[in-house]
């Protein structure tokens, strides 16, 4: 499996993943400016490889800032980082990558300088390593609701590609694979931007987990003819009350799976939880652009013109959820208890 991204002697490296699955080829980020624009342009996305490229990102900012002190050091990467932060707005990761960051800059403020850049490089660096593991012992708890030979309907990409590797979803998958459970999945293309298609699909061939790809319109027809046993999604952001925001489509996949009475799993890490937000109503919505929809891959597939809403992500309430599997344990509803109690937890 090719890395997601990776520190490679001073530059971060990622793996272009608007090229994928025709290409693989890699963008090299130097500045903590071209980390923000692949965040923007989705060369990276998914909410957790959002916040290691955070992560990373500031840790090439603080390398670059030339100051004697550290109150000029911290007040240089502040403006930085609130650039950043600005890079995309829903997945609350990047928030959370960024602030680990400045919180070890604000706890080491007694080094020296070059140290200190030394120490948040290598920060970045264990933030993505303590991914993986977060996402295998998410896959770990996860997989217990899984059960022989049943198969799995996901949405968008919430895999390997969408974190520092393994994936929050897809780890439950593979880990239910690992577990000799002999899964199916089924794969939603998940216009506009296709991440199902190109991305999910791509990985799960590459592990040999037996996927199906199906366009967005189809999940309602194989639930009622009982060919999908349960869903699991990943999420951007989920509020204090379990509401879950994920890519726009998961919340009418989770109607259709709540009509056909099958288990709607969300999987996703702790820094995933905004706890400051008291419902999923408060979760800021990115637009992108209406061309995204109006064509697919840069061919124009609507009239010139065409008025197009492209709202990238939407909520799903929290009594839509059968369970939030989180790399502390499975939190059940009420989410306002549950969630709370795995947050606390050291
Ligand atoms: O717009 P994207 O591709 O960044 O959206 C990604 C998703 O919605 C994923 O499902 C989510 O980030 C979870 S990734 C483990």
């Amino acid at each position: 499996m090719l890395k997601t991204i990776e520190y490679v002697d001073g530059v971060v490296r990622m793996i272009d993943q608007t090229k994928l699955p025709l290409e693989s080829v890699f963008v090299d980020c130097r500045t903590i400016e071209e980390v923000g624009s692949a965040i923007k342009t989705m060369v990276i996305r998914g909410a957790p490889a959002i916040g290691v490229a955070a992560a990373m990102g500031v840790s090439l900012g603080a390398a670059a800032i030339e100051a004697e002190t550290f109150d000029d050091f911290f007040s240089q990467l502040e403006a930085q980082c609130a650039e950043l932060g600005q890079s995309r707005p829903t997945a609350v990761n990047l928030a959370w990558g960024i602030e680990r960051m400045t919180r070890v800059a604000q706890e080491n403020k007694s080094l020296p300088l070059a140290e200190l850049k030394t120490l948040l490089r290598d920060e970045s660096i264990k933030i993505c390593a303590e991914d993986i593991e977060i996402n295998k012992a998410m896959g770990r708890h996860g997989q217990a609701l899984i059960e022989k030979g049943q198969t799995v309907l996901t949405h968008c990409n919430a895999g390997a590609l969408a974190t520092a590797g393994y994936g929050t979803a897809l780890g439950v998958i593979r880990a239910a694979m690992e577990a000799g459970k002999n899964i199916k999945v089924m794969a939603n293309e998940t216009r506009p931007f296709l991440q199902g298609a190109r991305l999910t699909v791509w990985e799960l061939k590459e592990d040999n987990i037996p996927v199906t790809l199906i366009t967005d319109n189809m999940s309602g027809f194989f639930m009622k003819k009982k060919a999908i046993d349960c869903v699991v999604v990943g999420a951007d952001r989920i509020a204090a009350n379990g509401d879950v925001a994920n890519k726009i489509g998961t919340y009418m996949v989770a109607t259709m799976a709540e009509k056909h009475k099958i288990p709607f799993y969300v999987a996703a890490p702790i820094s995933t939880l905004d706890m400051s937000l008291s419902s999923g109503d408060l979760i800021p919505i990115e637009e992108r652009s209406s061309e995204e929809v109006t064509s697919v891959q840069n061919q124009r597939i609507a009239p010139e013109g065409t008025n197009a809403a492209h709202p990238a992500f939407d909520v799903t309430p929290n009594d839509m959820i059968t369970a939030i599997i989180t790399e502390k344990g499975v939190a059940r509803p009420p989410f306002a208890e549950s969630l709370k109690r795995l947050a606390e937890q050291k």
